[in-house]
C-alpha cells in the first residue's frame, strides 16, 4: 500500500522540528498550519508560543525561519504581519506528490489508513414495517451510507444495523385482520414489485384500522393477538413474518432506487432484540439503575423534567408488563457492545429523538455498558422543509412519499441531461437522469451540516451552477472528454521539472489535501466537509481550465503534465463522490 505524506504534513513536520530546534520550550507546540491566499501555507502558531515563552513574536518567528530548511519541499519561508510564517512550496514537490498519488494503484490516491481503527456499529436506514417511507427515512439512509463509506475508507471496521420498526401493538391488529382475510397479501404474479407490495400493505393497514376503530369485538381479538405474538405463538409469528417480508420487498425497491446497497443480514429490527428484553430489565432493576414506579420500571434523571416540573422517567417496562422502544434500544446496546464488540455506537436518527437517546445512553452508562472505552452518540439530523420553510407536506397536508420525491428528481434531472445531451441515446439519458437525479437529492442532503434543517428545492438541486452534484458531475465529465480528445499516443504524465502556473499550483495543492478532507469528514461524521472540499476542487479545476490551455499547451511535456493534472483531479472527484454515494458518469 503506497500511502503518500501530504505536503501539508511534510511542512508541519519540518516546522515542528524547526520549532524545537529554536527553543526547547517550543517542542511540541502546534505551528497551526493552514492554506492561505497570501502564500501556499501560513503558520500562525508562533503568536501563542511567543506569549508562552514571553518573546517578541516577530523576533521569535525570525529565529524559527532561520531553522527551517528550505529545499525540496519548502521553497521559501518568510515572516509576515505580527509573527506569521508564509510558506511557499516548490513546484516540483507539488507535481511529485501528485504523481505519487496517481501511481497508487489501490485507488486510494495515497490516502493512508487510520493508525488505530476500531469497530463502529452504525444504526441507519431504519424504516418501519407496513408503513410508507418518508423524507425522514431518506436523511438517515443518505447520511448513514456516506458515513459508512467514509469510515470504511479510513480502515474502520464498520457493522451496519438497520433497526427497522417491526414490532409493537399495531401488529396485533394487522395479523388478526390477515387471519380473517387470508388472501389479502397474495400476489398475482411471482414477481412482485415494491410498489405493489406497498399498496397491498397500505390497503390492508387501512382496512384493519377501520375495523379496529369500529368493531369492539375485533379490537378484543386484535389485542389478544399482540399477546400471542409476544409469547411467540408459531402461527402468529408466521403471519407477522409475511408483513416483514412484504415490507422488505418495498424497502429494497426504494433503496435500489436510491442506488444504495442494503444487505438483508444487516437488517436487525426491533424484533431482533425480543429475547433480550426481560434480561435487560432484570439487569437494570438489580443494579438499581431502574426502579419500580407505579408498576412501571423507570429510570430517572435530575435534568429531565416535564412542563409541570416533575421528573420524566425513561420507561423501560410498562406497568402492564409490555416493553417499549427504550427496552429495545437498551438491549441493542448490550448486543452491540458485548456480542459485536463495538467501541463506537453511532445512531443516524432524527433530532426529534434526541431526548430518547440522551436518556438511553445515560442509562447504559449507569449500567456500565457504555464507558470511557465504549462511546455512543447520535448523529442527529434536522427536518426536511418544503419551499415555504415548513415541514415538507403535500398540498393535502400529508407526508410526502419518498418514492414520489425520488421519481420527480429523476424526471427533472433527465430533462436537464436531455437538454445538454449531445451524443447520448435515449437509454443513456434515462440512466444518466437517474444518476444525476439521485445524486442531486443525496448531495443536497449531505451538503448542509446534518443537524440543520434544509429546504427540499428540486430546482436548486438540479441546477448546473452552484454547489450541486450536477455541477460536480459535469466537471468530471468535462475532464473525461478532454482526456478522450488527447491525440493518439499522448498520455497524461507528470513532468516535475516544469514550472507551474498559479492556477495549477492552487489546483495541485488542493488535490493533495484530499486525505485531510476525508479524515476530517470521517472523524467528525461530517460529509458536508467533504462536499465543501469537492465543490472547491471543481471550482479550482474550472479556473485552471480557463487559464491554462491543456491540449494546446506550449510544449509536449506541458500537454502531458496538464493532462496528468486533469486526470488526478478526475480521480479525486470520482473517489470523493463515491464516498458520498454519488455516481460520476464518464459522459453527460
Ligand atoms: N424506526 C425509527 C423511525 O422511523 C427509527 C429507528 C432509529 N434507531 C433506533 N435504534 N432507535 O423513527
Amino acid at each position: 500500500m503506497a500511502s503518500v505524506t501530504s505536503l501539508s504534513d511534510s511542512v508541519q513536520q519540518q516546522l515542528a522540528s524547526a520549532l524545537s530546534a529554536t527553543r526547547p520550550e517550543a517542542a511540541g507546540a502546534d505551528p497551526l498550519l493552514r492554506r492561505s491566499d497570501r502564500a501556499d501555507f501560513q503558520a500562525n502558531g508562533i503568536l501563542a508560543l511567543a506569549k508562552k515563552v514571553k518573546a517578541n513574536p516577530r523576533e521569535l518567528a525570525a529565529e524559527v525561519v532561520a531553522h527551517v530548511a528550505t529545499g525540496d519541499v519548502i521553497k521559501d519561508v518568510e515572516v509576515s504581519g505580527p509573527g506569521f510564517l508564509n510558506l511557499t512550496i516548490a513546484d516540483r514537490a507539488i507535481t511529485e506528490n501528485l504523481a505519487a498519488r496517481y501511481a497508487d494503484d489501490t485507488g486510494r490516491l495515497g490516502v493512508p489508513l487510520a493508525e488505530h481503527p476500531g469497530t463502529t456499529v452504525i444504526d441507519y436506514a431504519q424504516p418501519n414495517v407496513a408503513k410508507e417511507m418518508h423524507v425522514g427515512h431518506l436523511r438517515s439512509a443518505v447520511i448513514g451510507d456516506s458515513v459508512v463509506q467514509l469510515l470504511e475508507f479510513t480502515g474502520e471496521n464498520v457493522i451496519r444495523r438497520h433497526h427497522i420498526g417491526d414490532w409493537g401493538t399495531q401488529f396485533g391488529m394487522l395479523i388478526q385482520y390477515l387471519d380473517e382475510h387470508p388472501h389479502e397479501l397474495d400476489h398475482k404474479d411471482a414477481e412482485v414489485t415494491g410498489e405493489e407490495a406497498m399498496s397491498n400493505l397500505d390497503r390492508l393497514y387501512k382496512a384493519a384500522r377501520k375495523l379496529f376503530d369500529s368493531d369492539e369485538e375485533f379490537k378484543t381479538r386484535a389485542r389478544r393477538r399482540v399477546v400471542d405474538l409476544q409469547a411467540g405463538d408459531p402461527d402468529t409469528l408466521a403471519m407477522w413474518q409475511r408483513f416483514v417480508d412484504e415490507s422488505k420487498i418495498y424497502f429494497f425497491s426504494v433503496f435500489e432506487k436510491l442506488d444504495m446497497e442494503i444487505r438483508d443480514a444487516d437488517i436487525v429490527g426491533e424484533s431482533g432484540y425480543n429475547d433480550m428484553l426481560a434480561e435487560t430489565c432484570r439487569l437494570l432493576e438489580e443494579s438499581g439503575v431502574a426502579v419500580r414506579s407505579e408498576g412501571a420500571l423507570c429510570v430517572f434523571f435530575d435534568d429531565v423534567k416535564g412542563p409541570d416540573g416533575k421528573p420524566v422517567p425513561l420507561i423501560v417496562q410498562k406497568s402492564d408488563g409490555g416493553f417499549g422502544y427504550a427496552a429495545t434500544d437498551l438491549s441493542a446496546i448490550r448486543d452491540r457492545v458485548f456480542n459485536l464488540k463495538a467501541d463506537t455506537l453511532l445512531y443516524v436518527v432524527d433530532a426529534r429523538q434526541a431526548l430518547h437517546f440522551k436518556m438511553v445512553f445515560e442509562t447504559a452508562r449507569r449500567a456500565g455498558w457504555l464507558n470511557d472505552d465504549v462511546h455512543a452518540s447520535q448523529l442527529a439530523f434536522g427536518t426536511v422543509l418544503g419551499k415555504d420553510g415548513k415541514p415538507f407536506k403535500t398540498r393535502a397536508g400529508e407526508t410526502v412519499r419518498l418514492v414520489d420525491l425520488l421519481d420527480e428528481a429523476i424526471e427533472r434531472a433527465s430533462a436537464v441531461v436531455r437538454e445538454k445531451a449531445q451524443d447520448l441515446s435515449e437509454e443513456e439519458i434515462a440512466e444518466r437522469g437517474a444518476q444525476v437525479g439521485i445524486g442531486a437529492v443525496k448531495y443536497a442532503d449531505l451538503s448542509t451540516s446534518a443537524n440543520r434543517d434544509y429546504k427540499f428545492d428540486l430546482d436548486q438541486m438540479v441546477s448546473l451552477n452552484g454547489d450541486t452534484s450536477v455541477y460536480l458531475q459535469y466537471a468530471y465529465a468535462r475532464i473525461n472528454s478532454i482526456l478522450r480528445k488527447a491525440p493518439e499516443g499522448v498520455r497524461p504524465a507528470a513532468h516535475p521539472e516544469l514550472d507551474l502556473h498559479e492556477a495549477e499550483r492552487a489546483l495541485g495543492l488542493h488535490v493533495d489535501a484530499f486525505a485531510e478532507a476525508v479524515a476530517e469528514a470521517a472523524r467528525e461524521y461530517a460529509p458536508h466537509k467533504l462536499t465543501a472540499y469537492l465543490y472547491q476542487l471543481a471550482s479550482l479545476y474550472t479556473s485552471f481550465y480557463d487559464k491554462c490551455p491543456v491540449l494546446k499547451a506550449e510544449s509536449p511535456q506541458q500537454v502531458e503534465n496538464r493532462l496528468f493534472l486533469c486526470d488526478v483531479t478526475a480521480r479525486t472527484l470520482h473517489r470523493g463522490m463515491a464516498l458520498l454515494g454519488i455516481r460520476t458518469p464518464e459522459r453527460l
